[in-house]
C-alpha cells in the first residue's frame, strides 16, 4: 500500500487529516516547526498524541556527535519518533549509528539516486528526495525517484522512498506510478486530491433532482 503522509507541524492540519483516516504519518522539519511559533517538543507531543504512525523529528546539529544526541532525545519522547537527518557525511554517520541503535531515521535534504544509495546502506528507514526543489532549479524531479525505486529493488534494502517535496496532485500520481513507497504532502495538496469540479456539480445535481421524489 502506499502511504501518504503529511508534511506539515500545524495540529489543526494534522488533526483534520488525521480524522479523514487516509494518512499514516507525519513529517515536520525546521522551516515548518519555526511557522508555528510554538516550542518543538510540544509540537511533536501533541503530533504523536493525534498520529498512530511515524513522526519525523529533524535534528539541527551538523556535527555527528550533536545529532546523536539530538536524535536520542527525540527518540526518546515517543516511540513513533523517526529522527530526520541532513544528507552528508556526518549524517551519514549519524544514520549509522542511530539505526544499530534500532531508532528509526530519515535521511532528508536528498537531491541524487547516488545520495540515495547512501542513505539506504547506512540504514535509513525512509530516504527523503526533494522533488519539488529540483523542478524549482530545472531538473526533472520526478526522475530520480524512478531512478530510486529500481536501484533499490535490485537489492534487499529496506530503506522507504518517501517522496518529499511535493507540490500538487500530479507529483503524487507520478510518484504512486514508479512505485515510492510514501509521499510527504502539504494538507492543500490532499485536499487538492480530493477536490473535482464533477464531483461537485454531480452531488448539487443529485440532492436537487432527490428533491423531487415523492417522499
Ligand atoms: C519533508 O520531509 C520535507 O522537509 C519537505 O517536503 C520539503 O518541502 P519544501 O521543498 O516544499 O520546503
Amino acid at each position: 500500500m502506499m502511504k501518504l503522509f503529511l508534511d506539515t507541524a500545524n495540529i489543526d492540519e494534522i488533526r483534520e487529516a488525521w480524522n479523514w483516516g487516509v494518512i499514516d504519518g507525519v513529517t515536520t522539519n525546521p522551516s515548518l516547526v519555526s511557522k508555528e511559533g510554538r516550542k518543538f517538543e510540544d509540537v511533536l507531543r501533541e503530533v504523536c498524541k493525534i498520529v498512530d504512525g511515524p513522526v519525523n523529528a529533524e535534528v539541527v546539529s551538523t556535527e555527528c556527535e550533536g545529532m546523536l544526541k539530538e536524535g536520542r532525545a527525540l527518540a526518546k519522547i515517543n516511540r513513533r519518533i523517526v529522527v530526520k537527518v541532513p544528507m552528508t557525511s556526518e549524517g551519514i554517520k549519524a544514520t549509522k549509528t542511530l539505526s544499530s541503535e534500532a531508532i528509526r531515521t530519515n535521511v532528508t535534504l536528498v537531491f541524487s539516486p547516488n545520495q540515495a544509495l547512501l542513505a539506504a546502506k547506512a540504514g535509513a528507514t525512509f530516504v527523503s528526495p526533494f522533488i519539488g526543489r529540483l523542478d524549482d532549479v530545472g531538473n526533472e524531479g520526478m526522475q530520480i525517484i524512478g531512478d530510486i525505486v529500481t536501484m533499490y529493488s535490485h537489492y534487499s534494502y529496506r530503506t522507504e522512498v518517501l517522496v518529499a517535496s511535493v507540490r500538487h496532485p500530479i507529483h503524487v500520481i507520478q510518484a504512486a506510478k514508479l512505485g515510492a513507497h510514501i509521499a510527504t504532502i502539504p494538507f492543500s495538496v490532499l485536499k487538492w486530491m480530493l477536490k473535482h469540479p464533477l464531483t461537485d456539480t454531480g452531488l448539487d445535481r443529485f440532492l436537487k433532482d432527490w428533491e423531487r421524489v415523492p417522499k
